[in-house]
């Protein structure tokens, strides 16, 4: 069996948000790749050297990795020439929680149908989130009934999901803390032990195991960090109300017991984005499926979504009513226009409904946050201009150049502007010529301020 040899050419099924940047760092690494989708734009935008999707150094990737690296819309094609096949395609979520196969199944079938006529062996590799039971049960299934081969014999499957963060997928990808595998035969997790290997830059630790522990691992990792995040929250929240008290006092000095660790310990605003929120309801659809109860991410969802209100509550008790407020961070995090579950858009949408004025500003996510906010918003240039129109202003996300922000971006204010920071993100010098509400520390004498 060809199954322990490193692969020499790899296919990635799915050139998204994810696919594309694992794609391109692949092949930059100096292992053939090639991409699939079904979305000839994707396709030609690869082929033509160009980033398909906005991530954080991908075209210098794709460029660094041109030789190596090309695409397709054949599936079967890219099939029979690779050793390595990783399907990244979209799992959305189901409405009650869990991820629904209708995009996967379909390229499993084509996958199962050139695993037919090859004779060379090949692992498939799901990358894509899925339920736990999914692999083993209906992926299996249908690519053993296309193939007419049996998983762990005729062709290897394994499922590796990727922790990482839009903005920053390709240091991710080739820096992980750890790789989870789910094998079908040892041959296969060998292989794909030698090709992370290979690839990445850490030589990161290989967690082996079955299927349905990898499949929960993934969301236990995630359900396990928004708890993490939703517990700072919680502090965060207690400390406002606490004389004395700093959310960043606390939770630095906490972070630095090993069994707690200081990562994703911030109180701040809410999470957001693709993955933790519906890998939190995911979770507890499983618990449910199974006959248990979880109590734990269904609370810290629950908690998630007030967060939003929060800030906008903290806004309402500082101005007028009908007063100017600008949100500044719409992308569910900084260095990405993804705008999925983001906290910047619900408190943009928690405050237009208590009818302000409101104003937004995202280095990269305004076209993105157009679709959804319509013409209710006042879009800004700049944070610049965000500052300067508006009575109070929200950091909701923190992107680096807000920190940068000085007196300067103020201009002739009208006023006093009043500074709801979500994140502690602002320069001191922006603090002391604004009304400064650092979110998470408590109010004392004269305002919102840290002692010195
Ligand atoms: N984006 C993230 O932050 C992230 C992180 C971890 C895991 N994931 C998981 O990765 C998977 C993909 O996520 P994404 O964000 O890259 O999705 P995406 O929507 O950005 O991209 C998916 C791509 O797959 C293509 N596609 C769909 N069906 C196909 C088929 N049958 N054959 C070929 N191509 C097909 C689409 O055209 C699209 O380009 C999901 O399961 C997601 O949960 C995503």
């Amino acid at each position: 069996m060809g199954g322990k040899k490193t692969a020499q050419t790899v296919a990635v099924i799915g050139l998204g948000k994810l696919g594309s940047p694992m794609a391109a760092a692949i092949a930059a690494r100096g292992v053939s790749v090639i991409g699939v989708d079904l979305d000839p734009a994707k396709v030609d935008s690869i082929n033509r050297g160009e980033p398909p999707v906005q991530e954080t150094n991908l075209a210098a990737y794709i460029r660094r990795g041109r030789k190596h690296l090309r695409a397709t819309g054949d599936i079967p094609a890219a099939v029979m020439d690779s050793d390595i096949v990783f399907i990244i395609v979209p799992t959305p979520s189901e409405p009650h929680g869990g991820f629904s196969l209708r995009h996967l199944l379909p390229a499993c079938e084509e996958i199962g149908r050139a695993l037919r006529k090859k004779k060379a062996f090949t692992t498939v590799v799901v990358t894509s989130t899925v339920m736990p039971g999914s692999t083993g049960g209906p992926i299996r299934e249908c690519l053993e009934k296309r193939s007419g081969k049996t998983a762990g014999k005729g062709f290897g499957l394994c499922y590796s999901p990727e922790f990482i963060a839009l903005g920053s997928v390709i240091h991710d990808f080739l820096n992980p803390d750890f790789i989870l595998v789910g094998e079908s035969d040892p041959d296969s997790g060998a292989c794909l032990d030698a090709f992370y290997q290979k690839v990445c830059e850490n030589r990161p630790h290989v967690a082996r195991m079955n299927y349905v522990n990898a499949e929960l691992s993934k969301l236990a990792v995630n359900t396990f960090i928004t708890t993490k995040i939703t517990y700072a929250n919680m502090l965060a929240h207690i400390c406002q109300q606490l004389p004395g008290a700093d959310v960043d006092v606390v939770t630095e000095a906490i972070g630095r017991d090993t069994r707690i660790g200081g990562k994703y310990l911030k109180g701040a605003t809410g999470y957001g984005g693709p993955c933790f929120p519906r890998d939190n309801l995911a979770m507890a659809a499983l618990a449910r499926r199974v006959g248990e109860t979880a109590p734990l991410p269904e609370a810290t969802d629950r908690e998630n979504r007030t967060e939003a209100r929060r800030l906008a509550a903290l806004v309402r008790s500082k101005v007028k009513p009908g007063a100017r407020v600008g949100v500044l961070g719409l992308a569910y995090k900084p260095d990405t226009d993804v705008i999925e579950e983001s906290q910047g858009i619900m408190v943009a949408q928690a405050l237009l409904e208590d009818g302000f004025e409101v104003l937004v500003y995202d280095p990269l996510a305004m076209e993105s946050a157009r679709v959804i906010l319509g013409d209710q918003p006042v879009y800004c240039a700049n944070a610049e201009a965000c500052l300067r129109q508006a009575d109070a202003v929200i950091i909701a996300v923190p992107w680096k150049e807000f920190g940068q922000l000085t007196d300067k971006a103020l201009g002739r204010h009208r006023g006093r502007l009043v500074l709801v920071d979500a994140w502690r993100a602002a320069s001191e010098n922006l603090r002391k010529v604004t009304e400064y509400i650092p979110v998470g520390v408590a109010k004392t004498a004269g305002g919102n301020k840290r002692p010195a």
